[in-house]
């Protein structure tokens, strides 16, 4: 046993290793998988299953990408780390390259989505005390209810879900929330003077894939330059080809003021994070003033670039907004057949989600655990939604494929 590290684990001891050993912060399905292959995976038993989580949308390129990895290796073998010390000779490549892709003056690397919605937070009450003139430590930021932006102190002072919040008191202050798809409301709220940023998940994933109204997001776009207030997109989830395009921001021609990525910005192989913005709100940071070690690494930079590359030369958006219109044409049909156990289904592009409903004390848990020994991974969100990501790399074919498995489950049920 002490030479495990080894040899194949068995699917229940590692299991009970992380049971053991591990926080217990996570609630994961039973599967213990150990490899990955386009939208694949493999348990320790060797089962092969699709991927529809995605791992939260960072794996949009699909598992183990050749040129993601090969870019990944080859850096690695030459620097990983310098920290911002120094420079190194891949930051201003990727930089460059970034900023090109996304249209924004500057990029702000950091590792995780949440470190990189901090970072937009300080630009944006910096930039209102420096350049709109809102006095000193009177600065708001406005969330949307049901948001999802990380789990750091602020981040879930910013959050409405008990879990995340409870017993992790006190709150930061300075942030108000507003009504999801209400541009009304906001418009009440952005009387406020005080008022730095609005930020807004162009889609809530974690809240179940809420898509709002069309017209919603350029409303609120609009609304925030009429009040010389920042749009702040957190498009850790719903960017980089989810939704059908780049950003899905993009279906309404909204260019942010300063825009978040993060997840496939590394295709799932390595946490890049990064905060994209005009010069004028991002040089409101000085030397000293923000940063993080590993932000802007060599290694994060070679494979930002390759997984950008990935999406744009494997037309993924374009995948994604194709299949997805067959994937809930498709879940449409299936709530049509079982309207008593699928109560609803909605998304945009392969960014879907399917809410059951309780049925002889079975739930969507339930569910997903009948679509787990059917083949599909798939995780349930707020108890009772399902959510449909697959790897934008799937094709039609396979994608039928789950379709007839969450159909079996479905029937099943
Ligand atoms: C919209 C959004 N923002 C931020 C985050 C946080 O990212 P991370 O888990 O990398 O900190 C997530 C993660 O699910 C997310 O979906």
């Amino acid at each position: 046993m002490e030479t495990m590290m080894h040899n194949k684990i068995s699917a229940q001891k590692a299991i009970e290793l992380e049971d053991k050993y591990g926080a217990h912060n996570y609630h994961p399905l039973p599967v213990v998988l150990e490899r990955g292959e386009g939208v694949f995976v493999w348990d320790v038993n060797g089962k092969q299953y699709f991927d529809f989580l995605s791992a939260y949308s960072a794996v949009n390129q699909g598992h183990c990408h050749p040129k993601i990895i090969s870019a990944l290796m080859e850096q690695a073998q030459k620097l990983t780390l310098t920290s911002r010390a120094f420079y190194n000779d891949s930051l201003g490549e990727y930089e460059k390259f970034i900023t090109s892709y996304f249209g924004f003056d500057k990029v702000l690397p950091m590792n995780t989505g949440a470190e990189g919605v901090e970072t937009a937070l300080k630009l944006a009450r910096k930039w209102a005390y420096e350049k709109k003139g809102v006095t000193e430590n009177e600065a708001k930021i406005i969330v949307c209810k049901n948001n999802f932006h990380g789990r750091t102190i602020s981040i879930i002072s910013a959050s409405n879900d008990p879990d995340a919040r409870k017993n992790f008191g006190p709150y930061t202050p300075g942030i108000i929330s507003v009504e999801y798809n209400n541009a009304d409301a906001l418009a009440e709220l952005l009387k406020d003077k005080s008022v730095a940023a609005f930020l807004i998940e162009p889609i809530q994933g974690e809240a179940g894939v809420v898509v709002p109204d069309e017209g919603y997001l350029k409303k609120c776009y609009e609304l925030c330059k009429a009040n010389n207030v920042l749009f702040i997109a957190d498009e850790i989830q719903s960017g980089l080809g989810r939704t059908g395009k780049i950003l899905a921001c993009d279906h309404e021609g909204v260019h942010p003021d300063i825009l978040i990525l993060g997840k496939a910005l590394s295709g799932g192989t390595y946490p890049v994070s990064a905060v994209l913005a005009s010069d004028e709100i991002m040089l409101c940071i000085k030397p000293g003033q923000h940063g993080s070690t590993y932000g802007g690494n060599p290694l994060a930079c070679k494979v930002g670039i390759a997984a950008l590359t990935v999406l744009k030369e494997e037309k993924l958006s374009e995948n994604s907004e194709r299949l997805g219109k067959i994937l809930l044409n498709e879940l449409n049909l299936i709530q049509a057949e079982y309207p008593d156990l699928v109560k609803l289904v909605r998304g945009k592009g392969l960014f879907c989600a399917m809410i059951i409903a309780e049925r002889n004390g079975k739930s969507a848990w339930d569910v997903c655990i009948e679509l787990m020994k059917n083949g599909l991974l798939a995780k349930p969100t707020h108890g009772d939604t399902i959510r449909f990501a697959p790897p934008l790399v799937i094709n039609e074919e396979q994608l039928m494929e789950c379709v007839a498995i969450i159909r079996k489950v479905v029937k099943q049920f």
